[in-house]
């Protein structure tokens, strides 16, 4: 599969399926991308609904019919007029089908409707964690336990969510083979150096991607 890093905490993940993660795009300062440029998309997964992770999911899941995974309430806010579209569930749930599995896990951070999250997504015989926004927390431990992790979508800004010393803490603790940084210099804010993460995990291969560069994977 292709993973696509758009920019922020915005991937997708091509392969069967197109799945599009926090589709932060037309107000993302780090997109090279327009959304009419997207492939068509069969999911769109929202961790939390703050404006730089829901970004353009409404109009993108409108345009392709997409399937929303997100927290129920998130579903019920922005996506109860794509009624069919919406798989609404929460944290600890796991949603199954043929191409795609989606474990909702906790994330320790803030937002308007339900409650921040991350996903252990299982496509096409990989599993991806992307964390989502969040600090630095003991469960994570439990999530490694449960699943060997192939590729970790980890947020090092600081500010509104780990930083860099708090996420290689994280990295050691998931031990995920290939770890891509995100959420970071956007803006002034969230300035970090990805190359001082790099050097300072020392369990798993770190790839820096700059927006719209692809990892084969
Ligand atoms: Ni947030
Ligand atoms: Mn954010």
């Amino acid at each position: 599969m292709d993973i696509l890093y758009i920019g922020h905490s915005a991937f997708l993940l091509q392969g069967k399926k197109n799945i599009l993660i926090d589709p932060f795009i037309s107000q993302n300062p780090l997109a090279k991308l327009a959304i009419d440029e997207l492939p068509a998309i069969d999911y769109i997964l929202i961790t939390h609904d703050h404006e730089d992770h829901l970004g353009d999911a409404v109009q993108i899941a409108k345009m392709y019919k997409s399937r929303v995974i997100a927290i129920h309430e998130i579903i019920k806010t922005y996506f109860e007029n794509l009624k069919t579209n919406g798989i609404g569930m929460n944290i600890g749930g796991l949603f199954k089908n043929d191409d795609l599995d989606v474990f909702m896990t906790p994330a320790l951070h803030s937002c308007y409707n339900g409650s921040p999250t991350g996903f252990v997504i299982k496509f096409m015989n990989k599993i991806i964690y992307h964390m989502g926004d969040t600090a630095l927390f003991s469960d994570l431990k439990l999530i490694s336990d449960k699943y060997s992790i192939d590729l970790l979508l980890i947020p090092i800004g600081g500010h509104y969510t780990m930083h860099i010393e708090d996420a290689v803490e994280a990295v050691k603790i998931l031990k995920p083979k290939f770890v891509i940084p995100m959420h970071y210099n956007t803006w002034p804010i969230i300035k970090a150096d990805p190359y001082y993460f790099k050097e300072a995990v020392n369990n798993a291969i770190v790839n820096i991607l700059n927006p719209n560069e692809t990892f084969l994977f």
